[in-house]
């Protein structure tokens, strides 16, 4: 059988490759596909997601460099059907043992040439910046999906990440496909919907017609080391991702079939919820909750990383801000607020002057 192979890619940090790269391949597995995760980030982060133990002793780095084989390295999951290439610590020196190699572009290409893969998909979660490994996996996927969110920098992202999609189409791999364009951790507010409309605008039907929302129950599930679709099948972000699954497989259908080639029919969705209910429940044991601090923690690290560091002045001017275009008022009616404010400032100045020259008796 040979997979589909599927690269999350964006040379941005923090956009949710990974969060997409997990739920997507736990969902796929609920929809009763047979699925192997590659995790080609140091930091690992779909392995601990996956509920994998980042100190496994062969992982990526060791199938790279032939130290391993496929079998070797490939570790099960809880989840029935998905199973992942991990990553380890070591995958962080990589790039100096590929400067080494011959071909070295196309190594992760040619190992998965020369193995028999026995599963329906694999998804390559990319880490941020362009450099040997994502050059790897667009090198060896079908499709590449990247996922974005709406950030004033979101469209340099994209910017950045399209040309190096078309690098890797002309060199290395021209039957390389966009699959799509995923909005990822969407906030509900004008600016947000202002961007995705121009996105939308200039890449047309590539733009998924799922978004996925921001939820806080993505970043508790991640400090549980779950997807959110196992940890919270209900939540807002679990169901989204389940509708991005349906469309991703309805996308990969009608792409096979213009190559004249079938997809073997997925569970209907009432049995893929029903899975992740059940796995859910086995894996209740890790789900301890996360302290509200720890989840505080990492939202305030996920607006930094999304918006740059502000100070507090800052934050609370763009407050401010959203808050007057959100809600539809005009400039005018903005700086009337802040002429107001003034005038009142003012005014209990001058009251408080006057009282204190009464105290000391200087009328
Ligand atoms: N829909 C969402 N709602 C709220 N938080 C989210 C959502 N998706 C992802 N996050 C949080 O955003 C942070 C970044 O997500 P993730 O690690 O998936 O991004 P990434 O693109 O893989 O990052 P990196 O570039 O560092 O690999 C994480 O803390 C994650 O829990
Ligand atoms: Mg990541």
């Amino acid at each position: 059988m040979k997979p589909y192979i599927v690269a999350i890619f964006n040379q941005k940090g923090g956009i949710s490759k990974t969060t997409t790269s997990t739920n997507l391949a736990v969902c796929l597995a609920a929809f009763g596909k047979s699925v192997v995760v590659i995790d080609l980030d140091s930091q690992g982060d779909s392995t601990k997601s996956l509920g994998i133990d980042p100190k496994v002793k062969q992982g990526i780095f060791d199938l790279f460099i032939g130290n391993a084989g496929v079998d070797e390295v490939m570790v099960s999951t809880v989840f029935d059907g998905l199973r992942v290439l991990p990553s380890t610590y070591s995958l962080a020196g990589i790039e100096i043992k590929l400067s080494e190699l011959q071909n070295s572009q196309r190594t992760l290409s040619n190992i998965l040439a020369h193995t028999e893969m026995d599963c329906d998909y694999m998804v390559i979660d990319c880490p941020p910046a362009l450099g040997i490994l994502p050059i790897n996996a667009l090198a060896s996927a079908h499709a590449v999906i990247i996922p974005v969110t709406a950030t004033p920098y979101a469209n340099d992202g994209l910017l950045r990440t399209l040309p190096s999609i078309k690098y890797v189409q002309e060199g290395l791999n021209k039957n390389l496909l966009l699959q799509g364009v995923l909005f990822t951790i969407n906030d509900k507010n004008k600016t947000t919907r202002k961007i995705n409309e121009m996105i939308r605008s200039r890449l047309g039907g590539t733009v998924y017609r799922t978004e996925i929302p921001r939820d806080n129950m993505v970043i508790e599930a991640a400090t549980s080391r779950l997807p959110v679709c196992v940890y919270a099948p209900k939540s807002a972000a679990a169901q989204a991702h389940l509708d991005f699954t349906e469309e991703f497989m309805e996308r990969h259908k009608a792409i096979a079939a213009k190559a004249g080639e079938t997809v073997a029919a997925h569970l209907p969705r009432e049995q893929a919820v029903e899975r992740l209910f059940r796995w859910q429940n086995q894996n209740s044991s890790s789900m301890a909750g996360a302290s509200d601090e720890r989840v505080r923690q990492r939202k305030d690290q996920l607006d930094r990383m999304l918006y740059g560091d502000r100070s507090w002045a800052e934050r609370w001017h763009l407050a401010v801000v959203h808050f007057f275009i959100d809600n539809r008022l005009s400039l005018v009616a903005f700086l009337l607020v802040v002429l107001i404010g003034m005038i009142a400032l003012v005014g209990a100045g001058y009251e408080g002057v006057r009282r204190l020259a009464e105290l000391v008796g200087v009328t």
